[in-house]
This record gives structure tokens, sequence and C-alpha cells, in this order.
């Protein structure tokens, strides 16, 4: 069986808890898409792990861990990542990681390209600061530097020299900036070759004969469908295709061979960054949910933006995703509160919205239709099984499901690997 997991808002959905439980019954999870801009948590106990560029599995022992041609690798970030986890006991070794031969690598300039792009906006991104779109870019307008080429140090070398032959102009020209220094740069670069060398192949040949012999993938999809470069609100998004179609591009495996598409949503909505979000709270609300939820970022401890859920959102990201199955996430953190709304339509300048509207005007003026039900007041995280959670709760998962239109499988109600409730 390979499974698909992908987030259905704009991302924080709790796809790393998701992933973690999923994963257990998997031999091969893969990353196919974004990069160190993801923060994908896992709580183990007492201990606390946060995933960039690592599929969130790489705890597991025994599985193997792949990251796809689709993600853009930061070899820095990369390595922090698996030297943080030697230092806690885990062991990262190239039998249990494969890294794509054919993943774009997020250079120095890429970085700072991204910050000072967000300074001379008018209208800023918020992006995570990653390098994340100025790489892909390079990406798309084939300049990009790949892993295969950071093995191989002739071509690297006249890669590299080609790129700041280019970049170091523009840094001088548009942004008045200093430009970078070949050598600095490619003694660092091929320092991360030979430590990341044995992790690299083709790994779209290694999991299409993982699924050959019988073994069960699992995808694993990075930020949320609103924040998707085609189907996001655009230009407020994150420059991949978050949406289910990034797993076929992003790992060589076609379409035909996924089996089954689970969605995290969280049973609210946040957002970091900069771009519309019609269901926001006010300040009030704003506060107690974060507090309640610990809505900070996983990668910038930036605050997020929270709000009420927001079923054009979801309904919209599952039909483009196709998915078969919803995990509802965070559930508890809903459980004080006297009264709960979800959002059924918009309304902008007398016409109703029921399907995801494209407008930027819209987004950003847009009165969210609300159905407010009497919320549960009680504590729902010890609850194992779904018929004993109380029934105001049921009712509003039932109603969300009806608005969404897929069947919810998974509820959580806490941030421990047991605390889910599966119908
Ligand atoms: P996970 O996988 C939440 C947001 C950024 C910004 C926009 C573009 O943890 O759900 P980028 O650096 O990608 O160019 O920023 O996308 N963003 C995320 N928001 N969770 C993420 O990942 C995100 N990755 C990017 O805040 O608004
Ligand atoms: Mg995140």
């Amino acid at each position: 069986m390979n499974i698909v997991v992908v987030g259905a808002q704009w991302g924080d959905e709790g796809k790393g808890k998701l992933i973690d439980i999923l994963s257990k019954d998997v031999d091969v999870i893969v990353r196919y898409q974004g990069g160190s801009n993801a923060g994908h948590t896992v709580i183990v106990g007492k201990e606390h792990y946060v995933f960039h560029l690592l599929p969130s599995a790489i705890l597991r022992k025994g599985k193997v861990c792949v990251i796809g041609n689709g993600v853009v690798v930061d070899p820095k970030a990369l390595l922090e990542e698996i030297d943080g986890l030697e230092k806690r006991g885990v062991r990262v070794t190239p039998l249990q990681l494969k890294i794509a031969v054919n993943a774009h690598v997020v250079m120095p300039y890429h970085r700072v390209l991204d910050g000072l792009r967000e300074k001379m906006r008018e209208h800023r991104i918020g992006t995570t600061g990653r390098g994340i779109g100025p790489c892909y870019a390079d990406k798309v307008t084939r300049c990009g530097i790949r892993m295969v080429d950071l093995l191989n140090p002739r071509v690297f070398r006249s890669k590299l020299q080609d790129n700041l032959r280019e970049k170091n102009e523009y840094f001088k020209k548009v942004f008045g900036q200093k430009g970078f220094a070949f050598d600095g740069i490619y003694r660092e670069y091929m320092g991360y070759a030979r430590r990341l060398k044995p992790y690299v192949s083709d790994t779209a040949l290694y999991v299409n004969g993982a699924i050959d012999r019988k073994k069960s993938v699992l995808f694993e999809g990075a930020q949320g469908a609103f924040l998707d470069i085609d189907f996001g609100t655009y230009p407020f998004v994150t420059s991949s295709n978050t949406t289910v179609g990034g797993v076929a591009s992003g790992s060589g495996v076609a379409p035909t061979k996924l089996d089954k598409i689970i969605a995290a949503v969280k049973a609210y909505t946040t957002r970091v960054g900069e771009g519309p979000f019609p269901t926001e709270f006010d300040s009030k609300m704003e506060e107690l949910i974060r507090a309640k939820g610990r809505e900070f970022g996983a990668t910038t401890g930036r605050a997020r933006r929270c709000g009420w859920f927001d079923s054009v959102l979801v309904r919209y990201a599952a039909i483009v995703g196709g998915f078969d199955e919803l995990a509802i996430m965070k559930l508890d953190v809903l459980d004080e509160l006297k009264e709960i709304s979800l959002c059924t339509a918009y309304k902008y300048k007398g016409k109703t919205f029921r399907d995801f509207p494209h407008d930027y005007e819209v987004w950003c003026h847009a009165k969210p239709v609300y159905e407010t039900m009497p919320g549960w007041q009680q504590p729902t995280g010890k609850v194992r099984e779904y018929r004993k959670l109380p029934p105001q709760a049921r009712k509003y998962i039932e109603r969300m499901q009806e608005l969404v239109g897929v069947p919810i499988k998974y509820i959580s109600i806490g941030s421990e690997r047991d605390e889910i409730i599966v119908r």
C-alpha cells in the first residue's frame, strides 16, 4: 500500500505526528517537495524532534528515508540535522537515508537573495528565509546546481562560476551588495559533497524497485494546499507543488502507483507569513488559541496567525487533492471553547462564494459565512474511541466531514504518539 500524506490548509496541520504514526507500517518514507522551510514535529515521550529536510520517520529503525528529486536540499541544514540527531543517539546511515542525485542544491546566494527580494517587495510574502524560492527559480531557469554536480568537482566548478558571474552582477547592480567569492563557496560545498556522497543515488529507481518488491511507501508532503504554487493563495505561497501532483514529479513514482491519499487538517486554521486569511480571529481569540495550541512556527519561531475552520478551503483542497481520508489534528485545542464556528462560504459585494475564489480582492475583503455550534467544554485528551468523544465534539467532526465531503479517519487529541482516535 502506497500512501500520500499532504496538508490541506497553509501548512503546520500536524503532518509530522501523522506521518510518524503511519510510518510504523510502511518500509520507505519519501519527501518529494519543499526543503528546509518545512518543520515537522514528532514527540516521543519527553523527546521533542523537529525535522526540516529529513523525513519524519528517520526515528523509526529499519525504515528507509528518501529525499526525492523534487526537494531542494540545503546541505548545510541537512548535515546539521544529521549531526543533531547523532548527538541524541540516532545514527543516520546511508542504508537508512537516500538523497536523489537530481535534487537541486540550495546555495548561500539563494538564502541571501530570499531576504533581499523580500525587503524590496511592497507586499512581502513572509518567507522562511531558507532560500527556497530562489533555488526553485534557478531550477526552472536551468542554472541550478544538483546533487550530482556536487559529486563532480569539474562540473561544480564551472556551474558555480557561471552562476556567480551572473548573480554577483545582480547583487551589485540591483541591491548594491557585495557579491560572493568563488573560493569560499567552492571549498565549503566540496566539504559537504564529501560527507553526503554515500547517501546520493537514483532514488526514482530505488523507490520504484521497492514498490516492485511489494514494499509499502509513504510520501511525506510538506507545507499545505494553499501554499501550492499553482492552487494556493498566489503569490503568498511556497515555490513547489504541495498538492498531490508533486508526488509524481518530485519522486519519479507514477500516480497509478498511489493507493491512498490522506490529508492532515487542523481542527481550526493557522497561517505563518503574509497573505489573505478570511477566517482569521480577532486578537483576543487568536491569543487564546495560539497559547493553547502552541502555535509558533517550528522553523522560524514566528507566531502563527489563527482562525476558524474554513471548509471553503479544505473542500477545494479535497477536490484538487483527491483525498481519500482526512485526519483532524489538534481537536483538543478547542476543548474549552463555549462556541465553535465553521466557515461554509464567503460573501463579497453581494455575491456568495461556495468554491474557493481566485481573486486577491475577494480573499482580502470577503466576509466568511459561519455556522456556530456549542463547544464540549471538557478535556478530550484521554479519549481513544470515537463514540466516547463528547456528543458536541462528534457533531463538530461530522459537520466538518459533511462540508468537506471526505471521510474522517483519524482524530488527534494531543501531541503524543498514542493520542489519536482511529475511526
Ligand atoms: P510545514 O511543512 C507553514 C510559508 C512561509 C511563507 C510561504 C513562503 O511545516 O507545514 P518559503 O520559505 O517556502 O518561500 O515561504 O510559505 N511556509 C510554511 N508555513 N508550514 C510550512 O511547512 C511552511 N513552509 C513555508 O511562512 O508564508
Ligand atoms: Mg511549519
